[in-house]
């Protein structure tokens, strides 16, 4: 009597280790895929990608352009210059996460919003590596 009341117990036991061990697969499953929240890279998205290079391309380096000085900086701190591919590798997560969330462009600014489509579109430029950089480059 004793042993079985044991071995169901140690059953319920084993059942909510289990539970707890998928739990924290799961989470660091969907952590680990998703840690700069850009996604997936669609296959054939080169025109989407496009798309999206253009958009950083055009809206952002309006004002995050090493070109820029001073004023015309618009306030954007020294070196966060997207016309440099690098700096957009590095910053693709705060990119898409900015554009994403309508705070870039800034809503204050006379630069147009993002549509949703556009948004999309650099998520997909960010998530397949950002492989080109602007004209210049
Ligand atoms: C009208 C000027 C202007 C334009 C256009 C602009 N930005 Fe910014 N951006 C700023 C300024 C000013 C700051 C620094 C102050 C701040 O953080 O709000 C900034 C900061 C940022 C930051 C760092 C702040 C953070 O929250 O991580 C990111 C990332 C960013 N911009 C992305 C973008 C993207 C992406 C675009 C194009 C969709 C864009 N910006 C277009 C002015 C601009």
């Amino acid at each position: 009597m004793n042993r079985n009341v044991l071995a169901v117990c140690t059953h319920r036991w084993l059942g909510i280790v289990w539970v707890g061990l998928l739990a924290a697969i799961l989470t660091v499953a969907i952590g680990c895929g998703g840690d700069d929240g850009l996604g997936d890279c669609p296959p054939a998205s080169q025109s989407q990608q496009n798309t999206g290079a253009t958009i950083v391309f055009t809206t952002c380096i309006g004002c995050h352009s090493s070109q820029l000085q001073g004023a015309d900086r618009r306030g954007v701190p020294d070196g966060m210059d997207f016309d440099v591919i690098d700096i957009v590798r590095d910053m693709a997560a705060d990119i898409y996460r900015t554009a994403e969330d309508g705070s870039m462009p800034p809503p204050t600014s006379d630069v147009t919003a993002l549509n949703s489509a556009q948004v999309e579109a650099v998520r997909v430029y960010l998530a397949c590596g950002a492989e080109f950089g602007p004209p210049s480059q």
